[in-house]
């Protein structure tokens, strides 16, 4: 069975060393806790790295045992790879880089080649483990040389990519010397994720500018290959952070930490010791606080988690001295025999201290200078049962675009700080459910299961449309294939579209009549008893008439409202209204899963899609790609989608050339069937064929038809071509009869 194939630098455990015994950890960090919850169902596997430096064969094959049975597979790193790739590239180069800490970021030629070299280690372990039809989905800035490793490798594998981390402005990401091939390393993928519109945004602008592609609506093309690039906000495992908050082993904690912190207000900060955590700021905040507000002394606790991180890095190790510094100094200012105002950790926790911190926390600080996402917000929000509690939030993490019921700062605005600190602090309890449990519902929707499902239906999208894309040239080979099944068949349908199809567009419409070999052609075609000559137009119907209607074909007028049978007079489609609600609400439900804040409205005769809550950017963009689907992917839609002020609406067209040629099809069910068309309208006629008809594209832009051709002038020939297969059967009737 096909398979999910996770790749991270980290697996979701890291193995330490005790006494000569293995021991194995979770891993902390946003991506491990959050597909941590989701890698094990069916046969999915994660591969990374065990966090740990292991040389002897035995080790190693004990490991690789070990995590067999937890469906992971590690990949083992040598010293110098973690020195020169994860200490060195990684997190000294790219990390700095991307979280607009350029100043910090170091460029090293020999820290370069031993990323690629483990990128490509990396893709030569996938190789081991994958089969044909696995999904490879690859994960953050460790590895953004691995997409187009693989691709080189499985032409045609599902590969996705999604970065856990900012994606800096074009400004600060043309600084990286090798910043053109780090973009062609993630457009081997065939979806690109990101956390955030703008973190898309600042990808697409940098793609066009250094590698000169440009996107339409998130779609890239790369070659023949078409690839999309679309933001998905990560969830978390909201029901497991809910239900352990309840535990009895969360409330023994509680009872215990809130023994010894008495009648405090709670503070509570936790993070990986990480510059772009804004951990200093938090600090200065805090001082700047109990010096402006003194009746908060012995009355409010700073309840600080600081999770080892990255500690042989050099950034981080001063970072370490800071933090430790400046909380000395305002413990050593402002602390009683009874009271500290800040409780420092340095440390990791359980999942359950952690919960029962959150619960009891009457303030989150989420100020990071620059995050990805930030998960810690979210399990806060999940925690808080009695839904009181206030999440002061930074405007620089990604979980601000979905989270704007918290006090929204700028980690860098001290005063503004403080004062969110005070507010936070006296806000009424009442004021505070109210903002919880919106952003309580946001989260239970928006959960981590919601993520990874949207993400794999984006993916499977994508592939499907590059199958779509592939309309391939209608060569010689085909055509004879054609000619043998027109032969063969004893009832034959055409459906030709008359503007574009059949004959070129002029300036003016009117001067688009038929020409004298386009009559002729049309007179050779339908004079063979067992062809059927549709010819289809989105003209008046007296204009059809006037030029063709001499002629003993069939025709489909105005997008399909009227039609005429050459042996009947004209007809109207309107009463075909059908029931479409039902389908279109599906389409537009996703879009509202796929963007915070939308939301759908109905009317009598239309549903409304509107965005005008969503972030800036991000509605404006699925609106256009919400019409691209309506226009796209609905089958026999016979609907008008209007684009209008923050609002896609759709409505009843009441008919399409698509329905209108099912009409044909219902009829005579034919043997051969061949459609030609070039437009979008052309597409519903395309997608009410049967399976066995020859659908003709012209122009090469993306199209459900099998075939393509590059002018009227060509379908025209390949007509002609077809018309003397008629010579050939009168030949033979003659012959036969003989
Ligand atoms: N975390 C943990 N143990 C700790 C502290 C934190 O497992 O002692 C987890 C925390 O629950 C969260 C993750 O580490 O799920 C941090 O993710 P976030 O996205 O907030 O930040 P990141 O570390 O990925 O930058
Ligand atoms: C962030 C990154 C992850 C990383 C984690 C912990 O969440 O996005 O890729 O694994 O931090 O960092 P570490 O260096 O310990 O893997």
């Amino acid at each position: 069975m096909a398979k999910l194939i996770i790749i991270s630098n980290r697996l979701p455990i890291k193995i330490e060393e005790k006494e000569g015994k293995l021991a194995y950890k979770p891993s902390e960090g946003g991506l491990a806790t959050g597909l941590g919850s989701i890698y094990k169902q069916n046969d999915n596997l994660w591969i990374g790295w065990p966090g740990m430096v292991v040389e002897e064969k035995e080790k190693k094959q004990q490991i690789v045992e070990d995590l067999h049975r937890e469906n992971m597979h590690p990949v083992f790193l040598t010293n110098t790879e973690i020195k020169e790739f994860y200490e060195g590239f990684s997190n000294e180069t790219l990390w700095p880089t991307f979280h607009y800490f350029s100043q910090y970021a170091i460029y090293d030629q020999k820290l370069w080649e031993t990323y690629v070299s483990v990128n490509q280690k990396y893709c030569d372990v996938i190789m081991e483990m994958a089969e044909p039809n696995d999904t490879i989905w690859v994960h953050d800035y460790q590895l953004l040389l691995l997409p187009s490793m693989l691709r080189e490798q499985l032409p045609n594998a599902t590969i996705g990519f999604f970065l856990h981390i900012p994606f800096p402005s074009y400004e600060v990401f043309r600084l990286l010397p090798w910043r053109k091939e780090i973009l062609e390393g993630m457009l081997g993928s065939d979806l690109v994720g990101f956390h955030t519109y703008d973190d898309m945004r600042h990808f697409l602008s940098a793609v066009n500018r250094i590698v000169g592609y440009g996107s339409m609506h998130g779609w890239i093309n790369v070659g023949s290959r078409s690839l999309l690039v679309d933001s998905f906000p990560m969830g978390i495992d909201y029901e497991k952070y809910s239900s352990i908050a309840v535990s009895e082993e969360v409330q023994k904690r509680e009872k215990i930490y809130r023994y010894n912190l008495q009648e405090q207000k709670i503070m509570l900060s936790i993070d990986r010791l990480d510059y772009s955590k804004g951990i200093p700021n938090r600090l200065h905040a805090f001082e700047k606080f109990l010096e402006k507000y003194p009746e908060f002394h012995e009355k409010v606790t700073l309840v600080m988690l600081v999770v080892p991180s990255r500690d042989s890095v050099g950034k981080y190790k001063q970072l370490k001295e800071e933090v430790d510094e400046l909380v000395g100094r305002i413990n050593g200012k402002y602390s009683r025999i009874t009271w500290n105002p800040i409780q420092y950790f340095y440390r990791s926790y359980p999942l359950e201290t952690l919960s029962a911190f959150y619960r009891m926390a009457d303030v989150a600080l989420v100020t990071p200078m620059r995050d990805g996402m930030n998960l810690v917000c979210k399990e806060y929000i999940a925690s808080k049962h009695d839904q009181k509690g206030v999440l002061i939030l930074s405007e620089m993490a990604g979980a601000s675009k979905e989270l704007s019921e918290a006090l929204l700062i700028n980690p860098n605005d001290i005063s503004q700080y403080v004062e969110a600190l005070h507010a936070a602090l006296t806000m009424p309890e009442e004021e505070q459910m109210v903002y919880m449990s919106h952003m309580q519902d946001t989260l239970k929707r928006y959960n981590i299961h919601h993520w990874v499902s949207i993400y794999m239906d984006r993916l499977s999208y994508v592939k499907l449309k590059q199958m779509s894309m592939a309309t391939s040239y209608l060569d010689e080979a085909t055509f004879q294939e054609m000619s043998n099944a027109y032969q063969e068949a004893s009832t034959r349908l055409f459906f030709l579209e008359y503007d574009g199809g059949l004959k070129e567009y002029k300036g003016d419409p009117a001067l688009a009549k038929p020409d004298q070999e386009l009559y002729e052609l049309l007179e050779n075609l339908s004079s063979n008893p067992k062809n059927r000559v549709v010819v289809v137009s989105s003209r008046e119907k007296d204009n059809l008439e006037e030029w063709l209607g001499e002629l003993n074909v069939d025709l489909i007028a105005e997008h399909g409202v009227w039609i005429k049978q050459r042996d009947k007079g004209w007809k109207t489609m309107l009463s075909l209204i059908n029931n479409w609600k039902t389908d279109i609400r599906l389409i537009l439900d996703l879009y509202v899963d796929r963007t915070p804040g939308s939301f759908i409205e109905e009317k009598d005769y239309s549903l409304v899609w509107h965005y005008r809550k969503v972030e800036t950017g991000l509605g404006e963009l699925r609106a256009r790609e919400l019409v691209n689907h309506l226009n796209f992917l609905s089958t026999n839609s016979n609907l008008q989608v209007l684009d209008g002020q923050m609002a896609v609406e759709i409505k009843a067209q009441e008919v399409n050339k698509g329905r209108a040629a099912t009409h044909w099809l219902n009829i005579y069910s034919p043997e051969f069937v061949l459609a030609v068309g070039d437009d979008w309208g052309d597409e519903d006629v395309f997608k009410a064929m049967p399976s066995h008809a020859y659908t003709i594209k012209i122009g090469n832009s993306s199209s459900v038809a099998k075939y393509h051709l590059d002018t009227c002038e060509q379908t025209r020939r390949l007509l002609k071509r077809l018309v003397a297969q008629k010579k050939t059967e009168k030949r033979q009737k003659i012959q036969g009869s003989l």
